[in-house]
């Protein structure tokens, strides 16, 4: 079982306080939301965080799942394992929907077998990308690649066994890990200027933002699906720009088009996401992006 700062094994001895903490099986704990959910829950006195990435629990591994849900007996799993290399997807499309697909379903009845709550999270990328304006929850999905359909399988799945879950649809994920703003903040090192694509749009997401909605969701009956992104809307040229001017770097931004910039996957042209069933059923609000993204990089130029 991994075990990450400040957090028990269930294996461990436990006092009686200890004992009646509500257990969370977090998946993909090694990842960038997987972090984040750690930070969040940090000094918990309520939760107690059982970490697992794929060494522990594969979770397209059903057998192993169940296995350890009844073992764990959690309040709550929280799905952060996921195959998110978009590229490799579309090479690799049946490891994709084993593990986006076939791993939610497991974890989906796992959930619902053990009376469990289960968080999963999706992608921006079920959506065809030729919106006009922000995509709401209820709009009809139409995936463009492998990453967005085993995606929307995962949802599907989750919604079919029926258990009490929170899907949360979210888009330019960044946090500890490989992500946009390191790998700016790597080129801005050795490249005076670099050559970003200016025909996407988005709404650049921090994992820190996106733990605290799944924290603020979790105690609460308000299942169901999610649009979870911060708020406000950008290109990646322009999102390249922000953190530059945030790091303090001189380095300038070639705004090209996705053509111009040659990437062997096509991705969705126009992936802005509206929080609307969190603004119609909760008083939630994701932070701003330039906010959330200056509050990561202090914490990551630190
Ligand atoms: N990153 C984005 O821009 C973005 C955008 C929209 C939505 N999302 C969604 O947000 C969620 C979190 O993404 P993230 O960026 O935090 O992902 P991430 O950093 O790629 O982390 C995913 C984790 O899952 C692990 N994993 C892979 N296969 C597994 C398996 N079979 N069993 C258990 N664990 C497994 C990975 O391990 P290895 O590294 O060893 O493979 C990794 O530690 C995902 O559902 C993703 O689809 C992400």
């Amino acid at each position: 079982m991994l075990l990450l700062k400040g957090v028990k094994s269930p294996i461990q001895t436990q006092n009686a306080a200890e004992e009646k903490m509500k257990k969370l099986i977090v998946t993909g704990a090694n990842g960038q939301l997987g972090r984040a959910v750690n930070r969040q829950y940090a000094g918990s006195t309520e939760y107690e965080l059982v970490n697992t990435d794929v060494g522990e629990l594969d979770i397209t591994n059903v057998d192993q799942v169940m296995a350890f849900a009844r073992e764990i007996r959690p309040y709550a799993i929280i799905n952060c394992a996921a195959y998110t290399a978009v590229e490799k997807c579309e090479q690799e499309e049946d490891l994709a929907f084993r593990i986006n697909a076939v791993g939610a379903r497991n974890l989906s009845i796992a959930a619902s077998e053990t009376g469990a709550k289960l968080v999963h999270i999706s992608t921006d990328y079920v959506f065809d990308g030729n919106g006009t304006r922000p995509y709401i929850e209820t709009d009809p999905t139409g995936p463009q690649g492998a990453y967005g359909r085993t995606k929307l399988a995962g949802e599907n799945f989750v919604r079919e066994f029926g258990g009490r879950h929170f899907i949360i649809r979210t888009a330019w994920l960044y946090g500890e890990g490989q992500n946009f703003v390191k790998t700016m903040l790597r080129l801005a090192e050795t490249h005076d200027k670099v050559r970003v694509v200016r025909d996407q749009v988005g709404s650049p997401t921090s994992a820190a933002e996106l733990a605290r909605a799944i924290a603020y969701l979790l105690p609460t009956e308000n299942y169901g699906l999610f649009h979870g992104t911060c708020e406000g809307d950008c290109s990646w040229a322009q999102f390249a720009e922000e953190i530059f001017r945030l790091a303090g770097k001189k380095t300038i931004v070639e705004a090209i088009t996705s053509e111009e910039y040659g990437a062997a996957v096509k991705r969705p042209a126009y992936s802005i996401l509206e929080n609307y069933m969190f603004k119609m059923t909760t008083d939630f609000m994701f932070a701003d992006w330039h906010d959330a993204v200056s509050t990561y990089l202090k914490d990551t130029l630190r």
